[in-house]
């Protein structure tokens, strides 16, 4: 970065001011070092203003066409790696303005008619924040592919289904899989939402009040493949919703990584080995040879922090905010450029590694069937078959629990004379709801783990997901 001598009033602003500004004061106030990562939508933002000033005669055609061509210069200097930001310059928005008069001359100067760098910036923040929306979508659409082939290949498989981390009832790996299907899936509706709403161009409320130049906001809205400009000047300055609206969903999105990424760690330890990862998304050790470490899933685990951090950040900078900008806002673009980046790395990690991942059939299947995970299916025949109440099934259950657990034996593994004793009503038919495939296959109803049903689910998302409808 190339420092210029912090005595010299600023060259964009600097008619009023004798001396120029104290050097922390420019350290404190200077955000190029961030916003840099704005220069593409910042000078796509610039070209649309300068040819709607033109076309509205309020600079000449010339003069847009030097500042249009100028501006693309700079870009491809700023994409080159040889543009010379300078801190004193502060921002983007003077540090291209600046530039562009260095190369174009006296045109750059008739630039900024008709705009302040308050809507220039929640213009420039909205555009890069509405790309981070569509990179999170595709980044979501193709974990959800990823997760839909995994439940696919194990749509029947059996495994512990739990509650409080405990044996609760068999469930399919098909099943599990949907579930985060869904909770990705309702992420991806969020950005999709979110991307609607802010998707209203800013560009033209100036400073804050409008203007009085004849400007044409629609054109330079459909320039920026915006929807409609912003109804009110006040509020396009002032309003940091969109910035809001993508930090909450990409921190709703960040629980969801977290708990699979959780799963994915309990899953694969040894003492578990419901999965195995694959050596590309796996870490070893320094020192214990035999380790094979799911560094990716802890990490993916912890992005939630900075994520949620960035949010609450933001949320925090913004109350109490009076209408209408205030250089508070400023402290927005470092959070959201955090949380984006850890976003879209920690998204297409555990897409890799969930298309690499291989459960372990046999190994579900085993753990399936321990812990009684049956019980509430032997409670349920007493109910259906033998008419007991609910209450009364569950506790000749608990009894024959009690029985099993004391013998060191699974459920199936009692006689039907242990059975009987404690409730007369069992017959040799009960053995039949007792093992782990018929379980599932008896949970029919809508939404259920049945292997019928969770095809269904599958089935139903294959075909929104190919633009088929629901
Ligand atoms: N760098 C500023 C920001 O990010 C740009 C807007 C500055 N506006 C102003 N009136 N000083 O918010």
């Amino acid at each position: 970065m190339t420092e210029q001598p912090a005595n010299t009033a600023n060259q964009m602003w600097g008619g009023r001011f004798a001396a120029g500004p104290d050097a922390i004061m420019e350290a404190i106030n200077a955000s190029i070092g961030f916003d840099r990562r704005l220069y593409a939508q910042d000078i796509r933002g610039s070209r649309a203003h300068a040819a709607m000033l033109a076309a509205q005669g309020i600079i000449s055609t010339s003069d847009a066409e030097a500042i249009g061509k100028g501006l693309l210069t700079v870009l491809s200097e700023i994409e080159a790696g040889d543009f010379p930001f300078s801190t004193a310059l502060e921002d983007i928005h003077m540090n291209v303005e600046s530039r562009l008069k260095e190369i174009v001359g006296e045109p750059a100067g008739r630039l900024h008619t008709a705009r302040s760098r308050n809507d220039q910036v929640a213009t420039d923040f909205r555009l890069w924040v509405r790309d981070q929306c569509d990179a999170a979508i595709s980044g979501l659409d193709a974990l959800i592919r990823a997760a839909l082939s995994q439940a696919e290949a194990g749509a029947d498989w059996v495994m512990p289904g739990f509650t409080h981390l405990q044996t609760a009832q068999p469930v399919t790996w098909g099943h599990h899989m949907m579930a985060y299907v869904e909770m990705f899936a309702r992420d991806l509706s969020r950005f999709q939402d979110a991307r609607r709403r802010m998707n209203e161009s800013p560009l033209g409320a100036a400073a804050l009040a409008g203007t009085g130049f004849d400007i044409d906001r629609e054109a330079t809205a459909q320039a920026l493949g915006f929807d409609r400009p912003m109804a009110n000047s006040l509020d396009a300055v002032s309003d940091r919703d969109f910035a809001l609206e993508f930090l909450s969903s990409a921190a709703i999105c960040a629980v969801h990584l977290s708990r699979l990424a959780e799963e994915l760690v309990i899953w694969s330890s040894a003492q578990f080995r419901f999965v195995t990862m694959s050596d590309r998304f796996s870490t070893g050790s320094s020192i214990m040879p035999q380790k094979k470490n799911p560094d990716a899933a802890e990490l993916i685990r912890a992005k939630i922090g900075r994520i949620l951090g960035a949010a609450v950040a933001l949320f925090v900078v913004m109350k109490g905010l009076p209408l209408a900008y205030s250089k508070d806002m400023q402290e927005d673009k470092e959070q959201v450029f955090d949380a984006a980046d850890n976003l879209m790395l920690a998204l297409a990690a555990m897409e890799g590694m969930l298309s690499d991942l291989s459960a372990n059939r046999d190994r579900l299947e085993a753990a399936a069937g321990a812990g009684f995970s049956t019980a509430t299916d032997l409670a349920d025949w007493l109910v259906r078959e033998a008419g007991l109440p609910f209450r009364d099934a569950h506790h000749a259950t608990g009894a024959l629990v009690a029985m099993a657990e004391q013998a060191g034996v699974d459920l199936p593994d009692l006689t039907l004379e242990q059975m009987q004793s404690v409730n007369p009503a069992i017959t040799e038919d009960i053995y039949n709801v007792l093992g782990v495939h018929n379980s599932v296959a008896s949970r029919t109803s809508y939404g259920g783990t049945a292997p019928a049903q969770v095809r269904a689910q599958i089935a139903r998302w294959q075909k929104k997901l190919n633009g088929e409808g629901a």
